[in-house]
């Protein structure tokens, strides 16, 4: 099988996830984000999803039929600045990719879609009946690539799962693997580096919203959770499974000031914070409903808020300690 963006944070733990289950894997990655020893275990193809010739030439090198496709920029905000860049690399290059991986004989695929589709959901726990109503060109880049899954179905066959992650969290529990928070925007990186670096606070988005304590609402799944859910979907396409989008979440919401607490528990101290003004754009409160997943792949996810910050902050206290 072929995994694009497999050096990266999830792309990563499911490569490991489907080489220790004994699944064939290549990586196909650019390393613009990835590092190349969160491989593991499977050989990597250094290059570009839209060069067509190499992803032919490595789809036949490795008799691929299957493709799982991570590689795509994630930042929401930059996708507003400069949303060419996302149209780019999330849409016209997985078109370059997907038609080069059918050409070359797969028939399968697993996408990496994201609850950011939904937008603003109207209610909680969301369905995959909810509406799609991105609210930023990123989600619309995810939401897009659905839609041509669909069409991709209908003219070539193609049977696919899209899986839209809500907040994708926590390391490996050896350790190995887990999220850089060099670039990170993300709350539980940003938690980390404030408790163990301790010299850049915190900032909480809002205390005033519509919630039990004031602070914003998240389903945060652990990455491990993530990979499980990912190898389900491959055996429920190779059960001749048809293409279906699929929630990945834990159907719990934790709000900003419970995931601090959680890393104060973990940490022996306390998370350094201040509370700020909102942040554009962030939905008040959004959680999955999981049964969709439970009834179509057989997947639930077993980890929650405690072994993500747990995990998290074991592993990012080995990276300061190494660094
Ligand atoms: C979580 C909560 C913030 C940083 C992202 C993507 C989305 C989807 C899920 C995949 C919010 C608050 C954050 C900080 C804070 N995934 N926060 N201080 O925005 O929910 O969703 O992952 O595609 O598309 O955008 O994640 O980690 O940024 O925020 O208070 O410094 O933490 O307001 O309530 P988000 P996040």
């Amino acid at each position: 099988m072929l995994v694009t963006g497999g050096a990266g944070y999830i792309g990563s733990h499911t490569v490991r996830a489907l080489r220790e289950a004994g699944r064939a894997v290549v990586v196909l990655d650019s390393l613009e984000f990835g590092r190349p020893d969160a491989v593991i275990d499977a050989p990597l193809v250094v290059g570009n999803i839209a060069d067509q010739e190499l992803v032919t030439a490595t789809c036949r090198e490795y008799g691929v039929t299957q493709l799982m496709h991570f590689a795509a920029y994630k930042s929401v905000g930059e996708s507003m600045e400069n949303p060419t860049r996302y149209w780019r690399n999330n849409v016209a290059r997985s078109i370059e990719l997907i038609d080069a991986c059918i050409d070359a004989g797969v028939s399968e695929m697993v996408l990496s879609s994201s609850c950011s589709v939904y937008g603003t959901p109207a209610q909680v726990p969301v369905t995959e009946r909810a509406p799609i109503d991105p609210e930023s060109v990123y989600a619309e880049t995810k939401a897009t690539l659905e839609r041509l899954m669909t069409w991709y179905g209908v003219t070539k066959g193609l049977r696919s799962v899209s899986l839209r992650y809500f907040n994708a969290a926590g390391a490996s529990f050896d350790g190995r693997l887990g999220e850089e928070w060099t670039f990170s925007l993300n709350l539980i990186p940003l938690a980390m580096k404030a408790v163990l670096l301790g010299d850049r606070r915190l900032q909480v988005f809002g205390d005033d919203y519509d919630t039990p304590d004031g602070t914003c609402i998240r389903d945060y799944i652990h990455v491990e959770d993530l990979a499980g859910a990912h190898h389900k979907s491959l055996e429920y396409l190779a059960d001749g499974g048809g293409s279906a989008q699929v929630n990945v979440g834990t159907g719990t919401g934790s709000s900003v000031f419970e995931v601090i607490r959680a890393t104060e528990r973990v940490a022996g101290q306390a998370v350094p914070y201040d509370v700020v003004d909102r942040r554009l754009g962030d939905p008040v409160a959004t959680y999955a409903a999981p049964e969709h997943a439970e009834q179509t792949l057989g997947w639930s996810a077993r980890y929650g808020l405690d072994e993500i910050v747990r995990s998290a902050y074991e592993w990012h206290r080995s990276q300061v300690a190494t660094s």
